[in-house]
């Protein structure tokens, strides 16, 4: 029996370049699809998989994050008093329990693998789930979760995978599949935004990891990789040289909300599969005339 994933870790100190204006004075992590942070949905998504403690790297101009996973009683006294019952139990729901959060610090955005190393006083000698909160998936059930099956199996490092076109590999990093069926799948070689036509496939990485302790040591010696960033798939192929790197083609699909495009995809999506939402939003949408735009 592998040892049990109780950790998650959210890297939330990155600039978010892709997304300005937006992201000048708000974390692009509290950019919301229809009503919800992305925060919320990784935070939701690694609870659902078993999750107990969640660890979140932060940096400056980040301070909102803390507060959202807090409690808010002026808020939750207003609510009560106007009797909005549903609202007070969803404000709640959401909250992790006392002692179950923690964050720490990353001072300088220095790439990913980096904001991950940040975490390793907290996270210990312990294997722990990695999720990217900009990647917003639409997925039953969640991808972590998919993921944590395939990892009481197997143990070791588990990658969340999923297929792109590919024309668009070079936007992603790929991996090298080896035997197995979709549900695990040994990996056998990773590279970072290859050419097309020099992928060695078309899955690509979609920012779920589970991680053995291993990686801090190797992100502790890791030069800086592509754009000058200390990059976690550069310690993920050196840890592949000691350890298994199981994939997992999960049921489900990714919405990259730290870009526009994925972002407003993603709104509209998520706003259709909302029964509350849909009847409203395509009347809404049905009154503008925009037959020219589409
Ligand atoms: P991204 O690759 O989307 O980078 O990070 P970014 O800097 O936030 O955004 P762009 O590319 O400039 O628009 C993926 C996740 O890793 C975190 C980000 O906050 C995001 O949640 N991250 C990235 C850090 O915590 N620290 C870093 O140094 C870089």
């Amino acid at each position: 029996m592998p040892k049990r994933v109780r950790t998650a870790v959210f890297p939330v100190a990155g600039l978010g370049t892709r997304f300005l204006p937006a992201t000048k004075a708000m974390p692009k992590e509290m950019l919301t699809v229809v009503d919800r942070p992305l925060i919320q949905y990784a935070v939701d998504e690694a609870r659902e998989a078993g999750i107990e403690h969640f660890v979140f790297v932060t940096g400056r101009n980040k301070g909102v994050i803390e507060d959202h996973f807090d409690r808010q009683f002026e808020l939750e006294t207003t609510l009560e008093t106007r009797g909005k019952e549903a609202a007070l139990a969803e404000l709640r729901k959401e909250l992790p329990s006392a002692g179950r959060t923690s964050f720490t610090r990353q001072q300088e955005p220095l790439g990913l693998g980096h904001a991950v190393w940040c975490a390793r006083d907290i996270v210990g000698d312990n294997p722990f789930a990695l999720l990217l909160p900009d990647m917003v998936f639409r997925a039953q059930p969640g991808v972590l979760k998919q993921m944590m099956e395939a990892y009481e199996e197997t143990g070791g490092n588990i990658v969340g995978v999923e297929e792109c076109d590919p024309s668009e590999v070079s936007s992603y990093g790929i991996i090298e599949r080896g035997e197995g069926s979709d549900k695990g799948f040994r990996i056998t070689g990773m590279v970072e935004k290859p050419k097309v036509g020099e992928a060695p496939s078309n899955l690509f990485i979609s920012g779920r990891y589970i991680l053995q302790p291993e990686i801090f040591t190797l992100l502790s010696e890791q030069e800086k990789g592509a754009g000058g960033e200390i990059q976690i798939t550069d310690s993920m192929q050196a840890l592949m040289k000691q350890q298994p790197f199981t994939g997992v083609k999960y049921d489900g699909k990714v919405f990259d909300c730290g870009s526009k495009l994925g972002f407003l995809t993603a709104n509209v999506v998520f706003a259709l599969d909302r029964d509350d939402i849909r009847p409203g939003f395509l009347a809404e949408l049905r009154k503008l005339d925009l037959s020219d735009r589409l």
